[in-house]
């Protein structure tokens, strides 16, 4: 749309879904210690989307050591202006040659973007953190989640994976499920967001909400149906499987990041009238059993965790409550009775999709490298690239192949 640039310089339209953080607790202030503060130059790739404005947001929040910002979008924004928090930050186009001088890059732009720019950001020395499928089941290439592998990180080859929003909030949970009493199978049932698929989804959704009043007929371009005052059992394209391709990123994923490649997973993912954050029925099969009791112990024990749990008061996770915190929220914990000896147990887990499920995990990424002194790839520190995993949840270093790293 020439339009588009006639225009310029306006301000980027989208949703910013909430202002401001609710702080449920005080273990994420998200400080970094002083000694480690350097200001670095950050790139956020992706600015005006949804989870790119709520990663803008994110780093300001918890005072992330920011001295240059450089947001990118496509060549359509070029020129506008992102607002938040009452500061006005201008956009430029992401190419390779933008990334010069960047120390980290966190990507929300999509996968073919990802393909194309993260190896480039990574041969000019950034740090890519990204968002989208395009790097997670690469062998080389750390899928992390902050409270649960951390330790994947040290041999990153200057890209880093940030894992599905559904995979993210679910794998914190089995953590502590595998170290204690250990993991047999899990069946997981999500019900997501519309926020999850991005701006043009939201918009759509509020389009179907006015025209429902109004007695006009439902437009769908986004979904193949409606998603007001429907729940569509579709997330992504179907796989030649019978499942969706969100549905077999929480099966692959999930062994990625808990180092348990056979873990046994099956989930049935479902795009419900929300607009932030993904509910979860989650059914667990433990190797020992597991009292309701002991589960909400360990789970309250993973850093930010939260059980919210008193069926006499009404009490369990609700979307529209987890939505601008950046826990997890556990409830409605009890035993199931279809699996024998005390081993089985299901829960409710929600979490706001744009917050841990997205941005907040990249950034507390991005602070776990500074912390380690890993911001730079495994090959300028001279340390052993990351590897990849084999059946009994070993790590086997190997050498770097010619995938991504041949860029990086
Ligand atoms: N939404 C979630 O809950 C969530 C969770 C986890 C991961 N993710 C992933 O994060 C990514 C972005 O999601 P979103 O929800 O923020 O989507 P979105 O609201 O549709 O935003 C897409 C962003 O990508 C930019 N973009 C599109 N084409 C581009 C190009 N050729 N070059 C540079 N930038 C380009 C857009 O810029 P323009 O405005 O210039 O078009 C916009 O900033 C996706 O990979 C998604 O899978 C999303």
């Amino acid at each position: 749309m020439t339009s588009d640039r006639e225009e310029r310089p306006e301000e980027a339209s989208g949703p910013l879904l909430y202002s401001r953080r609710a702080r449920t607790s005080d273990r994420d202030s998200g400080a970094v210690p002083d000694m480690t503060r350097q200001p670095l130059t950050v790139a956020v790739v992706g600015a005006t989307g949804v989870v790119g404005r709520t990663m803008i947001q994110i780093l300001a929040e918890r005072e992330f050591p920011v001295g240059e910002l450089r947001l990118m979008a496509s060549g359509r924004s070029a020129g506008r202006t992102v607002s938040i928090e009452g500061r006005s930050h201008d956009i430029v186009e992401a190419t390779g040659d933008a990334f010069d001088g960047v120390d980290i890059a966190l990507f929300s732009a999509g996968g073919d973007v990802s393909r194309e720019l993260a190896p480039q950001a990574a041969a000019r020395g950034a740090t890519v953190i990204d968002n989208s499928s395009a790097w997670r089941m690469e062998p080389t290439i750390p899928l992390v989640v902050s409270q649960v592998n951390p330790g994947d990180l040290e041999g990153h080859p200057g890209i880093i994976a940030n894992p599905n929003c559904s995979t993210m909030q679910l794998v914190p949970i089995l953590m502590a499920i595998r170290d204690s009493v250990g993991l047999e199978r899990v069946v997981v049932d999500t019900y997501q967001a519309v926020s999850g698929t991005g701006g043009d989804a939201i918009a759509e959704f509020e389009g179907q909400i006015r025209a429902h009043v109004s007695g006009q007929p439902k437009q769908a371009t986004v979904y193949p149906h409606p998603i007001a005052f429907n729940a569509l059992p579709q997330v992504d394209v179907f796989l030649d499987n019978g499942y969706t391709k969100e549905e077999w990123k929480v099966v692959s994923e999930s062994r990625k990041i808990l180092h348990l490649p056979e873990l046994r997973v099956s989930c049935t993912a479902v795009r419900v009238p929300v607009f932030v954050s993904h509910s979860e029925a989650v059914h667990v099969e433990t190797r020992e059993p597991l009292s309701p009791e002991r589960a909400r112990q360990l789970f309250a024990a993973v850093d930010g965790v939260v059980i919210r749990d008193d069926p006499a008061t009404s009490t369990y996770p609700l979307a529209s409550e987890a939505a601008g915190s950046d826990d997890i929220f556990v409830g409605r914990v009890r035993h199931d009775p279809s699996i024998e000896d005390g081993r089985g147990i299901a829960f409710w887990v929600v979490s706001d999709n744009l917050r841990k499920g997205a941005a907040t995990n990249a950034v507390q990424i991005a602070e776990e490298l500074i912390r380690r002194g890993w911001v730079k790839a495994a090959a300028a520190r001279g340390a052993q690239p990351y590897g990849v995993e084999r059946p009994h949840g070993e790590l086997v270093r190997e050498p770097v192949g010619a995938s991504a790293e041949g860029s990086a």
